[in-house]
């Protein structure tokens, strides 16, 4: 069932951004709504910006606007106007027939964004999904969305309570269809998560505002061709790459899908399998375009989303990034007492990598051990309980017979072991 086909590459829009605030926030906001609307792979003709207390019931943004905008589209042969807000069905109907144009509300374009990126499996059904509840919501009496979508599930008939009817329960039925098979990929990859963790492998989750570098860093890192366009979202699905840290070994890494100011509630739940690996992660990557005068405002955004997915106490290591733009700022690290350090770097040009491998082999040979344990052989249920973990990479036997393992284990696995065997490993413990 395809619902979101009626957009084309290029499309020629106007922009509506209203603030309804008296704060002056609204260049942040223009220039997100442009990044989303290029992402799209959309044009933008022209932007209207008004400053109202309220929205208005009927028409959102109030009928003397709306003439004004009505001129411009006539005048610049627009196919679609894009509101920078949430707007309701009504008011879509009724702007939509005053203006004669197809108009599109943010949390819509968003959803076309990621339905344009979505790649893997479970991210084309979590888009489906997204794409469905929204649609659900739309469907009023007497107007269906559905009805004028090309090759939408309203195409039975006119229109009509029979026809809503069908579509709604048509709807739910597809819901429910997709929310199971969306379970059965969750599993999947909860399993494979689980074999990772038993591998005993630190994972590295990459976060940020959307545009930041996330996947240029990846690339850097990885060596791995990860879509990296100046597009927000370019990176709709998360990524795992395996590659080596100096002075730590193999770790993980994972991207995640790019943040984003005022994602819609339902949609946060849409992607949160997405974010999954973030929450998963035993060490959180935030990157930061450090040469974007917004980017407090940003990082911010970002740990309010890492609070909605329940990730926010986790350990992350913050990356200024982009500082070839930034004349004054050299690529130069920062260690904190009490958590992991700041980096500042540039992804592109390749400066200041060398202290996130610092940074990150830091952290965690803080909170992983490596070395070789040395047990006598009435330890065997020890050595079977680090060989579940997956804990033991190489064992020998010593000339009196004792068992030697060289170990890597995360410190706090390690010393649960040790209280509940009551026993004082450490001490046997050698570092290499
Ligand atoms: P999403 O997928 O939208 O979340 O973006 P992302 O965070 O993965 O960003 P991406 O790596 O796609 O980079 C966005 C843009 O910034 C691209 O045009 C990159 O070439 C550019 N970029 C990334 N890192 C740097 C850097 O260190 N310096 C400069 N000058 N540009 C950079």
């Amino acid at each position: 069932m395809e619902i979101f086909h009626d957009y084309e590459v290029g499309e020629n829009c106007l922009l509506i951004d209203i603030n309804f605030s008296s704060k002056p926030e609204l260049n942040a906001e223009l220039s997100e709504l442009n990044g989303l609307v290029h992402a799209a792979n959309w044009q933008i003709s022209a932007t209207v910006c008004a400053k109202r207390s309220l929205p208005d019931p009927k028409y959102f943004c109030g009928s003397g606007k709306l003439d004004e905008i009505k001129k411009i589209i006539d005048n610049n042969q627009i196919d679609l106007v894009v509101f920078n807000h949430a707007i309701t069905p009504s008011q879509e109907r009724n702007i939509e027939k005053a203006l004669n144009c197809k108009v599109i509300d943010r949390t819509r374009l968003i959803l076309e964004i990621f339905s344009q990126r979505a790649q893997t499996h479970e991210g084309k059904l979590q888009v489906e999904l997204a794409q469905l509840n929204y649609v659900a919501t739309r469907l009023v009496r007497g107007w269906t969305h559905l009805e004028r979508q090309k090759g939408g599930i309203g195409m039975r008939g006119g229109p009509g309570e029979t026809q809503l009817e069908l579509d709604r329960r048509m709807l739910r039925q597809k819901i429910a269809q997709i929310e199971k098979r969306l379970e059965k990929v969750k599993k999947q990859r909860a399993l494979s998560r689980t074999a990772r963790q038993k591998n005993a492998v630190p994972t590295i989750a990459f976060v940020g505002y959307t545009n930041a570098g996330k996947s240029t860093l990846f690339n850097k890192l990885s060596g791995a061709q990860v879509l990296a366009k100046d597009q927000l979202f370019a990176t709709l699905d998360p990524t795992l790459r395996k590659v080596i840290i100096p002075k730590l070994g193999e770790v993980v890494l994972s991207d995640t899908v790019g943040f984003i100011r005022n994602l819609p509630h339902n949609l946060v739940e849409a992607f949160h399998a997405t974010l999954e690996e973030a929450i998963e992660a035993d060490l959180l990557v935030h990157v930061i375009d450090y040469a974007d005068e917004h980017h407090r405002a940003y990082i911010e955004q970002v740990h309010l989303v890492l609070e909605q997915i329940h990730a926010a106490d986790k350990p992350i290591i913050q990356v200024y990034n982009k500082i070839d733009r930034l004349e004054d700022v050299k690529a130069h690290i920062i260690y904190h007492k009490d958590k992991p350090a700041d980096v500042y770097l540039s992804a592109q040009t390749g400066q200041g990598i060398q202290f996130l491998y610092e940074a990150v082999a830091k952290y965690f040979n803080q909170q992983w051990l490596k070395g070789v344990l040395v047990l006598s052989t009435k330890h065997a249920k020890v050595r079977a309980e680090l060989y579940q973990l997956g804990a033991v990479e190489k064992e020998t036997i010593s000339d009196s017979g004792e068992y030697q393992l060289a170990l890597h284990i995360a410190k706090s696995d390690f010393d649960e072991i040790c209280a509940h065997n009551k026993l004082e490993l450490i001490a046997k413990f050698s570092h290499h």
